[in-house]
């Protein structure tokens, strides 16, 4: 699946001792995409600290910029986005290359057909067979003209100089990327734009349509926008609470473990991860810091602890959705049986995540049993091994956690993927007492 195979990155892990000290893990991908999407079609200049610099943000970084938005980088993490205004987009010269990103990918194809003139939007080997009908089908309703490969792949071409209007629609699969679509061609379309959602899903599109001036009008799992504006503002991204689960579970399993994570995004349709754990017996204190912003923040503390099965409840899974390859880890360590349902989406992530998990779980030793839409997991002891990690970073990171509490070396292959949303993810387990190497291969 991965697009890195040339070039790509071994991971090796020993076994470790206790995992201690505070970290910083890099921002949140998700608030990283909307934060430059939303400050490109602005008026005015937006600055947005703790940006996560990782391939996909900057995959998105890189279409706005082919579409004449200049993005001043101060650093690293620092953007200033001088934007264009609703409709001061161009067209760009050629495809827009969205790697791995299936973010950038739906985000996109919703901002892109409000737009006046055509564009393409392609990606590398895995997100070119990720599904796309569910932003094509609703987007067609609203009146945008897009055709994608008779599978509802990539490639996506958009017509330029569509007439949106509003459509009421209730999605129907749980999913924050068709939401946030509809609701960004809905700031092109006459008329109300509404969308209704089977379940919460991660609702900062709609948090930071309100920073950015845009009102939002929801309740009751319906969210309405309409034809309007935005106006540039500064951005503060929080700690990606995604990345800080592969810590949560490495100090969880890891004997004698007292880690601190920095600043940490806790929106709650984002944080079940924590009650997911929790369930599990896991010690988890939240330090709520400072005054609430537009998106919650807190350190959190974990320590080492002694892990139970669980049925993990169905409500959860969409607000966790990206935290089951960490969570099924905790699950293999953890004494009885886990049992993960509802959760079918997990097969048309950046892979098979229900296969990928399986098997590396399987070559780690552990009795694992996939199912249509989730998995059971008996927990036990990992053994030395290597595992597959289909070109998936969250993959990738959940079978180096492994490694820190197997009873020898676990490799993990295909590991390229890993800097889309974790660059350092490496040096950062180093630093709190990981045994981890890289290798170029
Ligand atoms: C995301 C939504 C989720 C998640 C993805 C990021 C977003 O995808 O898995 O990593 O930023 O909106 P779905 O909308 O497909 O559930």
């Amino acid at each position: 699946m991965s697009a890195n195979r040339a070039g790509n990155v071994r991971m090796q892990v020993a076994p470790a001792g206790p995992l201690r000290g505070e970290l910083l893990v890099p921002g949140d991908k998700s608030i990283s995409h909307r934060a430059v999407m939303l400050g490109a079609i602005a008026t005015g200049r937006s600055r947005i600290s703790g940006f996560l610099a990782g391939e996909d943000t900057l995959a998105t970084m890189r279409a706005f910029q082919q579409m004449g938005v200049r993005i001043d980088r101060r650093e690293d993490t620092a953007l200033e986005i001088h934007g264009v205004g609703r409709d001061g987009l161009r067209a760009a010269h050629g495809p827009l290359d969205l790697g791995n990103s299936g973010t950038s990918a739906r985000l996109l194809s919703g901002l892109l057909a409000g737009q006046a003139f055509d564009s393409e939007i392609i990606g590398d080997a895995s997100l070119m067979q990720r599904p796309m009908g569910r932003v094509v089908d609703p987007l067609r309703l609203m009146g945008a003209e897009l055709s994608c490969t008779a599978a509802g792949t990539l490639p996506l071409k958009i017509r330029g100089g569509a007439r949106l209007h509003g459509v009421e629609f209730a999605l129907p699969v749980a999913s924050a990327q068709v939401k946030s679509a509809l609701l960004l061609a809905g700031l092109y379309a006459e008329g109300d734009t509404c969308v209704m959602e089977p379940a919460p899903t991660r609702d900062h599109t709609e948090r930071m349509l309100r920073m950015f001036g845009v009102e939002v009008r929801s309740g009751d799992g319906r969210i309405c926008v309409n034809r309007q504006p935005l106006c540039a503002t500064d951005i503060q991204v929080p700690a990606d609470i995604s990345s800080a689960a592969f810590f949560l579970v490495a100090a969880s399993i890891v004997p004698g473990s007292d880690l601190v994570l920095k600043g940490v995004g806790i929106n709650p349709t984002r944080a079940a991860v924590i009650d997911i754990l929790r369930a599990m017996g896991a010690q988890i204190e939240i330090h709520s810091s400072g005054a609430p912003a537009s998106e919650p923040v807190a350190d959190l503390r974990v320590r080492y602890s002694p892990l139970t099965g669980i049925h993990i409840p169905r409500d959860l899974v969409p607000i966790a959705i990206d935290e089951f390859p960490a969570i099924l880890v905790a699950a293999a360590c953890a004494d009885g049986i886990t049992v993960l349902t509802g959760a079918a989406e997990l097969r048309v992530k950046e892979s098979d995540r229900i296969a990928a998990m399986a098997a590396g779980l399987h070559a780690l030793g552990i009795t694992a049993e996939p199912a249509a839409d989730g998995m059971s997991v008996t927990g036990g002891v990992f053994r030395r091994g290597t595992v597959d990690s289909a070109g998936d970073h969250r993959i990738a990171m959940a079978f180096a956690v492994a490694g820190c509490r197997a009873s020898g070396q676990v490799q993990i292959t295909d590991c390229a993927n890993v800097n889309t949303s974790f660059p350092g993810f490496a040096g950062c387990l180093r630093a709190v007492g990981g045994n981890i190497s890289e290798q170029q291969v």
